[in-house]
């Protein structure tokens, strides 16, 4: 009865210039590993699930790159979206699908992206989630506990006198302003939301029925078609007409049942240059350099990258991400790279 949705539609476009539209980060071996993002999360997820259970959502301009990418995955199980609008439509409509050919299907949606290293932790957390979903009408999460108020994640809520290994959620608030984070840091009863979600496929189902009827009420209205030859038809059309919502907002703020699991691992939703950096090995100076021949002198705490092998000297740099590709090359202060997003809408419009 175990399925998974894997996320698989985002750009990436802080992890520019590796990361692009045509090629956005999942596809990348960004830890320098021989092993793409998104085969790193199929393999982990296999351990748990049967590898025909998994369903890649993704946009239909990455179904090559899927299918190359997973030779294991039929072209059946990548389902693919003709318009970006966040993750709220691509899992609503996905649960559809398994639904007609399982309902009691008991579902993982994990993103594409995240270095997840201890394999084991994982599978025992998702095991136990999973049973709990299997008896409770729960969408349960993940939680990670946080370093710093990043305004970047999902934080939830939880009583602090409860002790047991699955809690349920007090309040489940997505990417709050510094302030609120702050505070919600200080309380110490907030986990982060690691964006990875279990629940049983009908109480997901009621969840969207309730909380965003227009949208369940588009996607339902095709669910006869769903696994047969009119479904890309149907899609085509509709699928653009969704709103464009994530599934933080659509859901999880607004539901009650919600329920946590501490997570037992370390995770990181490699976001930026900076996160990655943190998650890979550094030299003896604290630089991390993937899949360059370095010569690095009087220079700490850098990020270093290139493609086809080039030699690279530094001398007397701090703090830096360096990334050289074909026709891009990056030289970038690390604690500026929010910033990236801007520099690569400034690239566009003036190259
Ligand atoms: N198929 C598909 N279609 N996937 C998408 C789409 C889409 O339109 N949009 C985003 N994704 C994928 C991304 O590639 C990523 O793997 C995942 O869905 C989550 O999207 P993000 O855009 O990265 O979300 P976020 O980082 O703003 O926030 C989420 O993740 C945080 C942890 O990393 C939330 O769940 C937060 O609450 C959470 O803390
Ligand atoms: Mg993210």
């Amino acid at each position: 009865n175990y399925y998974a949705i894997l996320m698989a539609g985002g750009v990436g476009s802080r992890f520019w210039p590796v990361s692009t539209q045509e090629f956005p980060k999942q596809f990348h071996d960004m830890l320098g590993t021989g092993e793409t993002l998104i085969q790193k999360t199929f393999s982990r997820l296999s351990k748990i699930i049967p590898k025909e259970n998994i369903f890649i959502l993704t946009n239909e301009c990455y179904n090559d790159l899927v299918l190359e990418q997973l030779p294991e995955v039929s072209s059946k199980q990548v389902v693919l979206e003709p318009a970006m609008r966040n993750t709220a439509p691509c899992i609503l409509y996905a649960s559809l699908k398994i639904e007609k050919i399982n309902p009691n299907a008991v579902v993982i949606v994990a993103p594409s992206d995240h270095w997840i290293e201890d394999e084991m932790a994982f599978t025992n957390n998702v095991e136990e989630a999973f049973e709990f979903c299997q008896e409770n009408d729960a969408l349960m999460t993940l939680g990670i506990k946080p370093t710093f108020p990043n305004t970047g994640y999902g934080y939830i809520e939880f009583d602090k006198e409860n002790t047991d290994t699955i809690k349920p959620v007090k309040q489940f608030r997505e990417k709050p302003d510094y302030n609120t984070a702050k505070e919600f840091i200080a309380k110490g009863n907030f986990v982060w939301n690691a964006g990875i979600f279990m629940w049983g496929v009908q109480n997901v189902l009621k969840a969207f029925k309730e909380n965003q009827s227009d949208l369940f009420t588009l996607f339902k209205s095709g669910q006869a078609l769903y696994n047969t030859k009119e479904e890309a038809a149907f899609i085509e059309e509709n699928y653009p007409k969704a709103e464009n919502i994530s599934v933080d907002y659509a859901i999880m703020e607004k539901s009650k049942n919600v329920f946590v699991l501490p997570a037992a691992f370390d995770w990181n939703d490699l976001g930026t240059w900076g996160s990655l950096y943190d998650k890979l090995p550094k030299d003896d100076n604290n630089n991390a350099i993937v899949n360059a021949k370095t010569l690095v002198e009087n220079s700490t705490g850098n990020m270093i990258r290139t493609e086809n092998d080039k030699v690279v000297i530094v001398d007397g740099l701090k703090d830096y991400i360096i990334v050289d590709k074909k026709d891009v090359l990056l030289i970038f202060p690390k604690d500026k790279e929010q910033d990236i997003k801007i520099v690569l809408n400034k690239v566009k419009e003036n190259f």
